[in-house]
């Protein structure tokens, strides 16, 4: 069986160290149970976090815009993502510029040229330019262009990769971009470039799970492995959080783990998933990897889940101070149904067993902290526990994250 590339990597200090960044884990201090559930936090979190422009926010994939036309941005009816006759991906206000109506509300993807308002009919080009309007007029000329130009939809700056799009803020595009060629040379360095490119998978399900609890709550446990071996039995004899491997940029971590020698022996559905990768393979004539799974977390607001045969994307989406939708798209690949039928299902079923557990997780991490709040207790939450693999880095760098974004 082929290992999968493991760079040497030092013994685990509480310093992560690249070129260009550096991470001090035990330097952290988590964010205070006060914060959690309040009102005023909040909205300074939509300010700083999101909203296209002021970060960097994730608003959609390739899947999700399967040609040219225009469709609501993935869990923001603020923004449209438009494709252009070139390709281009662009993002727009979902806001006509007439009487500030939205242009859309359905999330389905339109393939049309002109984006139009269906209460007075001013129409929109794809990049947001103004066509004109029912029985109006606009002037002639310089004038008449310089109004037009003016009634514009509002546009904000796009990144993108891997098929991924962001609404970014303009100034700090080096940054991201750098933050993006990191993660492709984690990947590469592994030997798992492949696990980045979407060409051939297909969207199976989407799903949007409601959630009462801060959306910080659900950050908070991606970033924390530590949990896995005692709370999900399923998942942790699928993946080995013994060969867990972390990296970290300014905006992003990944857990990297390779497959458990159980093979999924502690849950029926992982059993499953694992036999059925082993058919999948052998149907392929294509070697079984030993890799389980890539955890990759953006900061804020996606979580791109790439398992062995199955990848989820994971969006939080904040509703209010304590409540927000974790929206799961699942994809598989496009011939697995064919190759190896009821597959697809034997994975997302396996994912949501784990998901339901984590479900108790977060909303009860919330319960938590409002207890500590109406107690008038502060105590530090999470630790950065710097034993073995150091299982909860990432929730720690989450907090380092949130810190930043709040000074600015
Ligand atoms: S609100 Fe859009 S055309 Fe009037
Ligand atoms: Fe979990």
């Amino acid at each position: 069986m082929p290992r999968v590339n493991r760079p040497s990597v030092a013994a685990v200090t509480s310093t992560w160290e690249r070129p260009g960044y550096r991470f001090d884990a035990e330097g952290v201090a988590s964010i205070p149970a006060s914060d959690f559930g309040d009102p005023a936090v909040y909205e300074r979190e939509r300010a700083a976090m999101f909203r296209p422009g002021t970060g960097m926010m994730y608003l959609g994939h390739d899947l999700l815009l399967p040609g040219k036309g225009h469709r609501l941005a993935d869990g923001d009816g603020r923004v449209l993502l438009t494709r252009d006759e070139d390709g281009q991906v662009r993002a727009v206000a979902n806001m006509c510029t007439h009487t500030l109506r939205p242009l859309t509300d359905t999330s389905e993807f339109v393939d049309k040229s002109c984006i139009t308002c269906p209460f007075h009919q001013w129409s929109f080009r794809r990049d947001g330019s103004l066509i004109g309007g029912r029985e109006i007029t606009f002037g002639s000329g310089d004038e008449g262009a310089a109004v037009r130009a003016s009634l514009a939809l509002p546009s904000f700056e796009v990144l993108s990769w891997q098929g991924f799009h962001f609404g970014i803020d303009p100034q700090r595009r080096a940054e991201y971009e750098l933050d993006f060629q990191r993660i492709s040379n984690d990947f590469a360095e592994r030997g798992l470039s492949d696990h980045l490119n979407f060409d051939g998978w297909t969207i199976y399900a989407s799903e949007d799970t409601h959630y009462a609890a801060d959306w910080k709550a659900f950050l908070e446990v991606f970033g924390d492995c530590y949990h896995v071996p005692p709370y999900h039995p399923g998942l942790a004899s699928f993946s080995d959080c013994d060969t867990l491997q972390w990296t970290f940029g300014p905006n992003y971590h990944v857990q990297f783990l390779d497959l458990h020698e159980t093979r999924g022996g502690g849950s029926e559905m992982y059993t499953q998933w694992v036999q059925g990768l082993e058919r999948y393979a052998e149907v392929r004539g294509e070697p079984m990897s030993d890799f389980a799974v890539a955890w990759l977390g953006i900061y804020p607001n996606i979580m791109i889940e790439l398992y062995a045969g199955l990848r989820v994307l994971s969006i939080v989406i904040p509703t209010g101070p304590d409540t927000h939708i974790n929206r799961s798209h699942y994809l598989v690949p496009t011939d697995m149904e064919s190759v190896v039928p009821g597959l697809p299902n034997v994975m997302k079923t396996a994912f949501d067993e784990t998901g339901v557990e984590d479900y108790v997780l977060i909303e009860s991490r919330h319960a938590g902290a409002m207890t500590a709040k109406s107690l008038g207790i502060d105590i530090e939450s999470y630790h950065v526990n710097l034993s073995g693999p150091a299982p909860e880095a990432g929730t720690a760098h989450f907090y380092e994250w949130y810190r930043a974004q709040l000074a600015r």
